[in-house]
C-alpha cells in the first residue's frame, strides 16, 4: 500500500478562503473586524518566522493583527501588565503570547493572565478544562486542526482506536482529550510507555507530537492507518523535518501528512478559526 498524502496546504487555502469570505459579510454590514494581539517576547528566529506567518494569514483574510515586539529581558510583571491591558482593550479579540518565553518567565503564570474569552490558542486551563468536560470553546491550534485535516479527508473518529506519542501540555494532551472527544479509544504514548511499538501497532489513526525526527518507524504502524505527523524540528541544513520516518512510513499507512505541509497550515486555520469565534462571541454578548 502506497498512502494517501494529505495537502494540509491546500486544505488550509480553501478554509482560509471561507473566513476571508465571511470577514467580508461582517464589513458589508459594517461590523466591527476580528482582532488579534500577539506578543512576541525576544528574537528567537523560529518564532519571529511563526508570528510574521500569522500576521500575513490576518492579513489575507482581513483581521486586524497588532504585534508588539518586547525584549528578551522583559519582566514578569511588565508581560503581566501588558496582558491586563489588552484583556480590557475592546478592540482585541484574541491574544496570543508566542512561546517559547525567555526562562526567566513563568509561563503557566503568563498563561493564567489571560483573559479566556481571549484565549485564541487554548492553552488557558479554564478552555483546557472545559475541553476536558466536553464542553469546548476555544480548542487549543494544533489539536484542533488536526481534526480539521481528518474531518477535511471524510474520517468519522468515532469507535476508532487512536494513539498520541508525546503529552506535552499545549499538544499531546489536548490531541487526546480531541480524540476522546471524537468517540475514539485514546492511548497517550510518552517516554515511560513501555514497548511503545506495540501500542502503536493496534492504531487506527496515530498523532505524533513530540519533536524527534525519525522516531515512528514503520514497524510501528497498523497497515492501512492514518499518521499524522505534528513533529517539527528543524535542522542544521535548515531543512524541517517530522517525527515520521516518511518515506518508509508511507508505504505502510493509508493516510500520512507530510513536513512541512500537513498540519502546520491548519494550526494557523485553528488560531484564525478560534479568533473569529472569539469575535462573534464578544460582538453578540
Ligand atoms: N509556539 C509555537 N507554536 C505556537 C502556537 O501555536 N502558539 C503559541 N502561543 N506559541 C507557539
Amino acid at each position: 500500500m502506497t498512502a494517501q498524502i494529505i495537502d494540509g496546504t491546500a486544505i488550509a487555502k480553501s478554509l482560509r478562503a471561507e473566513i476571508a469570505e465571511e470577514v467580508k459579510r461582517w464589513q458589508s454590514q459594517g461590523r466591527r473586524l476580528p482582532g488579534i494581539a500577539v506578543i512576541l517576547v525576544g528574537n528567537d528566529p523560529a518564532s519571529e518566522v511563526y508570528v510574521r506567518g500569522k500576521r500575513r494569514d490576518c492579513d489575507e483574510v482581513g483581521f486586524h493583527s497588532n504585534v508588539q515586539h518586547l525584549s528578551a529581558n522583559v519582566t514578569q510583571k511588565d508581560l503581566e501588565d501588558r496582558i491586563q491591558t489588552l484583556n480590557e482593550d475592546a478592540s482585541v479579540d484574541g491574544i496570543l503570547v508566542q512561546t517559547p518565553l525567555p526562562e526567566h518567565i513563568d509561563e503557566d503564570r503568563i498563561i493564567d493572565c489571560i483573559d479566556p474569552s481571549k484565549d485564541v490558542d487554548g492553552f488557558h486551563a479554564y478552555n483546557i478544562g472545559l475541553l476536558a468536560l466536553r464542553r469546548p470553546a476555544f480548542r487549543s491550534c494544533t489539536p484542533k486542526g488536526v481534526m480539521l485535516l481528518l474531518d477535511s479527508i471524510g474520517i468519522q473518529p468515532r469507535g476508532l482506536d487512536a494513539a498520541v506519542i508525546g503529552a506535552s501540555n499545549h499538544v499531546g494532551r489536548p490531541m487526546g482529550l480531541e480524540l476522546l472527544l471524537a468517540g475514539c479509544t485514546v492511548t497517550m504514548a510518552h517516554k515511560f510507555t513501555q514497548d511503545i511499538a506495540a501500542k502503536i501497532r493496534l492504531a487506527d489513526i496515530v498523532v505524533s507530537a513530540v519533536g524527534k525526527p525519525g522516531l515512528v518507524p514503520p514497524a510501528w504502524i497498523k497497515p492501512g492507518a492514518i499518521v499524522i505527523d505534528v513533529g517539527i524540528t528543524r535542522g542544521g541544513n535548515n531543512k524541517l523535518y517530522g517525527d515520521v520516518q516518511f518515506d518508509a512510513v508511507k508505504e505502510v499507512a493509508a493516510w500520512i501528512t507530510p513536513v512541512p505541509g500537513g498540519v502546520g497550515p491548519m494550526t494557523r486555520i485553528a488560531l484564525l478559526q478560534n479568533t473569529l469565534q472569539a469575535a462573534r462571541q464578544r460582538q453578540t454578548d
